[in-house]
């Protein structure tokens, strides 16, 4: 091969690297395309969902909390309390703040009815059935 580099080899490797990379992104396309419903648990998107997080947000627990690694780091993060706990601790949890524990960070108690603990309740389920591929890594935060 001679040392001389052409305009039409410049072009040849212009135009076969532009065509190359369309069909890597249509192809990367599809593939997200085909691979995201899998990972949707959009069904489960209830209104009591819907009302657990606007008591999530109401309350401000993420001032204290991560959900899914966002937030604040005061406090253990809650996107997998649900399988980590269940309903029921998470429940009279909430109920029994302040602990008053010596030596331990508190939780205010934020005099919630039997319908918002429900509720919030629904809204952590969703959270912890959201596929993150193990995200955060340290299970409490
Ligand atoms: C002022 C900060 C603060 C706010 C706001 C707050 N929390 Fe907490 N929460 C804490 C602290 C601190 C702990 C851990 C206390 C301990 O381990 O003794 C905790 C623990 C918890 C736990 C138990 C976690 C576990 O891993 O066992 C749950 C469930 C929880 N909070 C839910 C909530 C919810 C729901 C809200 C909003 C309604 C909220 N928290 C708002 C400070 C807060």
């Amino acid at each position: 091969m001679s040392g001389t580099f052409t305009k039409s080899m410049a072009r040849n490797i212009f135009y076969g690297g532009t065509v190359f990379f369309i069909l890597l992104f249509l192809a990367l396309t599809f593939d997200t395309q085909t691979t995201l419903p899998k990972r949707d648990n959009r069904a489960n998107l209830t209104d009591a969902v819907a009302r657990g997080k606007k008591v999530w947000e109401t309350n401000d627990c993420i001032g204290c909390h991560t959900l899914l690694g966002e937030g604040a780091y005061f406090a253990p993060e809650l996107g997998n309390v649900y399988k980590r706990r269940g309903p029921e601790f998470i429940k009279a949890w909430i109920q029994a703040q302040p602990t008053g524990a010596p030596g331990r960070r508190q939780m205010p108690n934020f005099h919630l009815t039997d319908q918002q603990l429900d509720d919030l309740v629904e809204f952590l389920k969703y959270s912890s059935e959201i596929k993150t591929n193990n995200w955060p890594p340290n299970i409490e935060g």
